[in-house]
């Protein structure tokens, strides 16, 4: 508290200086500079996955050594399409908010062994639906990878998704704790739902606010509420933190695919590990364009229409979606609902005591709603 107060009041030369003499990394010296920014501009401070990262790690490398273990089989093509996403990453955040749900039950001590099992069906759940997403969308970037459709085709794409989603549930069946299983069978139907409401609306930028909510809800926020909740109730968390943990999670995944919604007109591609602009051309219909539609004019709106419902897309046409984005303040009102969100996500953890799980949680909040990747 004090460090930070006393670095609002120097030059950033000076904060840099500051930092150095207290021996801290770049990277810090990068987001204590960024927090000024964001002091000047009224926004909330930049924030990072490390607390969860650190407080994850001993967990992480067990589950990642399950999810290799899990993704073998005699057919060499499975496990060589899996491995080209899961070996390249990804935030990991969903098994990470299943450990941190466990050792918010039990205050902070190790995890049970079944949230292990648990944190790698959840990736392998989210690793299928990735898949299978990759087909729908068309997408051919993943992860700074070119996709395993773009690289194997649609075909092996799905039913290697298949595959992992059954690997998932073999995991939760031998966690022998049937609530979670019905927790984590309920998000998987949701989020195939979602998916098909999304496809449903795709081409209607008059689509209403509320069903993109409710399409963004299945689609991406039931896994993180699941997640959240079920390494809570594993952990043997009371039916108070098992609700909180759901509802954290719940506001979380709003924030998160919002911003995600968002960066898919603005972002760096580097740094996203995918490409930008996808849903334009694939007329999805986001936060963004459907706040852009309620404000334009006739001439707007048949740009619209051309382009998202008719999918007549000329050169130039996602620089001039982003140009009447901008005009509307769009990108900035749609991430003002991920704020919302955020904030929602953060109010349900009161129920849970100061400490480094409650630090990690809040931080992993802030990130959703403020992410760049
Ligand atoms: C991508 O999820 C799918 C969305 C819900 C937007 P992530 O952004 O968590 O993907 P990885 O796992 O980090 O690659
Ligand atoms: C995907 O949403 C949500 C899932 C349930 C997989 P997106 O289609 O926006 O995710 P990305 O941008 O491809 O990661
Ligand atoms: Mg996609
Ligand atoms: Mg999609
Ligand atoms: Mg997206």
């Amino acid at each position: 508290m004090l460090a930070q107060a006393v670095l609002i009041s120097l030059s950033t030369q000076k904060v840099k200086k500051l930092l150095v003499l207290e021996g801290m990394s770049c990277r810090y010296f990068y987001r204590f500079d960024m927090n000024l920014a964001d002091r000047k501009t009224q926004q909330p401070p930049l924030a990072s996955l490390e607390k969860l990262l650190t407080l994850c790690a001993p967990s992480m490398a067990r589950i990642n050594d399950i999810i290799t273990a899990r993704m073998a089989s005699d057919v060499p093509l499975i496990p060589k399409l899996a491995s080209h996403l899961i070996a390249a990453g990804g935030k990991r955040m969903r098994p990470m908010l299943c450990v941190v749900g466990a050792l918010a039950a039990s205050k902070g001590q190790s995890a049970p062994a079944s949230v292990l099992q648990l944190a790698a069906a959840v990736e392998f759940i989210h690793s299928a639906t990735l898949l299978h997403d990759d087909v729908i969308d068309k997408s051919d970037r993943r992860r700074g990878r070119d996709t395993a459709n773009a690289l194997w085709g649609n075909e092996a794409s799905v039913l290697v998704g298949d595959f992992l989603f059954a690997r998932a549930f073999e995991l939760m069946v031998e966690t022998n704790d049937l609530a979670v299983l019905g927790l984590l069978s309920s998000a998987s139907a949701r989020i195939t739902e979602g998916e098909v409401k999304q496809m449903t609306m795709a081409g209607a930028p008059d689509s209403s606010l509320d069903d993109y909510l409710s399409m963004i809800t299945n689609k991406t926020a039931t896994l993180f509420s699941a997640a959240a909740e079920s390494g809570a109730r594993v952990g043997g968390a009371d039916e108070a933190l098992s609700t909180a943990m759901h509802h954290y999670g719940l506001h979380l995944g709003m924030a998160f695919q919002i911003c995600d919604d968002a960066l898919d007109y603005g972002a760096d591609p580097t740094h996203l590990g995918k490409n930008g602009g996808d849903d334009f051309h694939e007329g999805k219909i986001t936060l963004p364009v459907i706040l852009a539609w309620q404000g334009a004019d006739d001439v707007q709106r048949a740009f619209w229409k051309r382009t998202l419902g008719d999918n007549i897309i000329q050169d130039g046409d996602l620089d001039k979606a982003r140009e009447l984005l901008g005009r509307h303040n769009a990108i900035e009102n749609a991430l003002s609902y991920a704020r919302a969100e955020t904030v929602s996500a953060i109010q349900a953890l009161s129920v849970i005591p100061d400490g480094p799980v409650k630090a990690a949680l809040h931080e992993a909040a802030l990130f959703a709603g403020k992410r760049a990747y």
